[in-house]
Order: C-alpha cells, then structure tokens, then sequence
C-alpha cells in the first residue's frame, strides 16, 4: 500500500502510515492513527487478557489501523474471536492487511460506528480508545458487555482530569479534580468515577482489575458486575476530598460540602492482585518496561486514594528529602507505605500525616 511502512510489534507484523506518530498523545490527521509511544498500551493489553482464565471475545471498537485487535488476536491464545472495527472507511485497507499479512483465521474487520456495532452484538471484553475523552462512548460499551465481562478504557484528556480546565472537567466528568501531587492519581479516580455512574444507570457495578497513568493518558480495566447491588456497591466507593493546595493535609468523607468540595472520585482499589499476579511480561514488545510496571502495580497501595510526593514534604517543611527508598523503608516500621507507578517520587502510606512528618524529619541526611 502507498504510503505505508512495516513495523514488528511484540510478535506481530503491523502496516501502519509512513507518517504516523512516534510519542506524546499522537496527532489527529485527515490520515489513518498509529502512535508507535502506545506499544506499550497494546502490551498491557496482551498481557492483562493472556492472564484471564478462559477464551473470550474481544471488540476493539475504536481499531484504527487495528495495531490492537491483530495484536491480540495474534498474541493471546485464549481470544477466541476478535473484532476489528472503525467507523472511519479508510481505516479498513490497514485492517484487513493486518489480519491478512499476520494469517489471522480469529480476527475480523468490521466498519460500523461502536453504537451501531454494540447494539447487534456483545463481547467478553469491550476495548474503548478514542482521541481524547470516552465519555461519549461509556453507555455503547457498557450495552456492548456480555454479563461480567470486562470493559477497557483509555482517556487522553489528561490536562482535563489533572485540573488543568477544571470548568470543563466539571462539564464532562461531572466531578470537580485536583491540581497538585496528586492530580494524575486523582484524574484517574475521576475516570473510573465516571464509570460507575454510568454502570449504575443500567443496574451495574464494577471491580477494578488494572488502572494506571503513563505517558500522556489514562486507562482502566474493570470487570462489570451485574444487579442493582452491585451497582449500590460501587456507587458506596466514591468520595469527596478536602485539600488545599500547597498544604500536606487531604481527607476524604462520602459526601460533599462546602470543605469537601472535591470529586466524587473513585475511592476504592484500583487493581485486583490476584489478577496482576497471573499477568507475565514475557513476549511483549517492551518487555522490560512492562516487567517494571508489572512490579510497582503490584506493590502500590493501590486501595490508599492519597498520594504525596516527597517534594511537597520538603518544599512544605523546609528540609532537603532523604533517599526515596530508605524513607519507605522507615515509613514501613511503623506502618506500611509503597511507591506508586504514578512518579518515581510519589510514595503512598496509611499512616496519619503527623506520622509520616515525623519519620521525614527524624531521617538521617547525607
Ligand atoms: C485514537 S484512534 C484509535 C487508536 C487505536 N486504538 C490504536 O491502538 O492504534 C481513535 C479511532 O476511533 C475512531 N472512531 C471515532 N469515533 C468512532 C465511533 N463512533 N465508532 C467507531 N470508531 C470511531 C476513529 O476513526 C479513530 O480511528
């Protein structure tokens, strides 16, 4: 095809534009999308779904040049049957030659707009990758899950959920964010946020399995859970934050007020351990990134909603900070404290903040 290179991707040949993009959230062109930066998204994806333990259908509702469906259908023994679908016409010719160049017999193309695809069919698990913001495509996918299937979904608004346009988050999120330390891992929270109202309107709940920042966006993987408790559930683990910003206090309470002004967010788990421990990075395009990831998801204190990074410590009391992780160490003598795949400066704890200003003060300095 004119215009067009091969690249190999993890175990999968991929025809993509000449002129595709190389990093950052990608350039939205009059040409077909590929982000060479998102390997590593379709990676966590061959990862998450090689660890489920059964076979499953797959829709890749959002497939562009279909990078993702070909990787998974190719990748992950247990996909049983993969859609590839765009809405977008000229995305098929990249579909059907990447189905055809890797020999696919369980990989289709399909060119329909995700509402008109999920309204005839319904799949084990619904992948959901726009340019910028999901909102506008939650109620398909959630209509396009089988019961207790799994819903994937990436948000490249990431200034918005950072509280950089704290206006227009309101309008699309309907959750008021944070700027600060802990902007992304509350952008985060206001994306899975979004989630359960929208869950709940169709008597559903969800359990977080996999959600993370990196690079320029954010994603969540959650296994939807079905009835009208379920959704009560999940609705039960949203919540409001007090904070100011440039100081170390946050508190979190289950509604608002005129202190607690902040969200609703996400309040529960982001990850499910049992999950994370059956994923392997092995034969994945960038397996020691994903090896990495892999590690710091798994140790996170992924159910501890605040995050603090230790320059907002030593900017806030005025002494230099102490190594990151003989800090943590100390921290875990007297409770327990992780890194967080957010920054390699940001830890979490469950100790009081009189606590953890306490260990930061009395730590031995260089
Ligand atoms: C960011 S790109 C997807 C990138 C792709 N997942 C990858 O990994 O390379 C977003 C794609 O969504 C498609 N799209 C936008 N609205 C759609 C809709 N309503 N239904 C189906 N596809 C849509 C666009 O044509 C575009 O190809």
């Amino acid at each position: 095809m004119f215009g067009t290179t091969e690249i190999i991707e993890g175990h999968t040949k991929l025809i993509v534009p000449s002129d595709h993009s190389k990093g950052g959230p990608g350039k939205r062109t009059d040409s077909v999308f590929f982000n060479e930066q998102m390997a590593f998204n379709r990676d966590v994806s061959v990862m998450f779904l090689r660890a489920l333990d059964k076979d499953v259908t797959v829709a890749d509702a959002m497939c562009a040049t279909g990078s993702r469906a070909v990787r998974i259908a190719n990748e992950v023994p247990n996909a049983k049957e993969v859609v590839a679908n765009d809405a977008d016409p000229k995305t098929m010719d990249f579909v059907t030659a990447n189905i055809d160049i890797n020999l696919l017999t369980n990989c289709r193309a399909s060119n329909k707009d995700l509402n008109v695809l999920f309204s005839e069919e319904a799949f084990d698990y619904v992948d959901i990758d726009p340019f910028g913001p999901p909102v506008h495509f939650i109620q398909a996918a959630i209509k396009g899950c089988r019961k207790n299937g799994i819903l994937a979904i990436t948000a490249t608004d990431t200034a918005v959920l950072a509280g950089a346009q704290r206006k227009k988050c309101e309008r699309r999120y309907q959750s008021r964010p944070i700027r600060g330390a802990m902007c992304h891992e509350m952008g985060l929270r206001i994306l899975m946020c979004s989630i359960v109202k929208e869950l709940a309107k169709f008597d559903r709940g969800m359990e977080p399995m996999l959600s993370f920042y990196a690079d320029h966006y954010f994603r969540t993987y959650v296994r939807v859970t079905e009835g009208a408790q379920n959704a009560d559930k999940a609705l039960s683990k949203l919540m409001y934050v007090k904070y100011e910003q440039g100081a170390l206090e946050r508190l979190h309470s289950d509604s608002p007020d005129s202190e607690y002004r902040y969200g609703p967010f996400w309040g529960g788990n982001l990850h499910s351990s049992s999950h994370l421990n059956m994923m392997d990075a092995s034969f994945t395009a960038e397996e020691r990134r994903c090896g990495k990831m892999l590690d710091l998801w798994r140790n996170e204190l992924d159910t501890v909603p605040f995050i603090y990074d230790i320059s907002e410590l030593s900017s806030f009391l005025k002494i230099s900070p102490p190594p990151m992780d003989d800090f943590i160490a100390a921290l875990n003598e007297i409770g327990v404290a992780s890194r967080t795949h957010i920054s390699p400066t940001s830890f979490k704890t469950d100790l009081e903040l009189k606590d953890v200003v306490t260990v930061y003060r009395c730590m031995p300095r260089g």
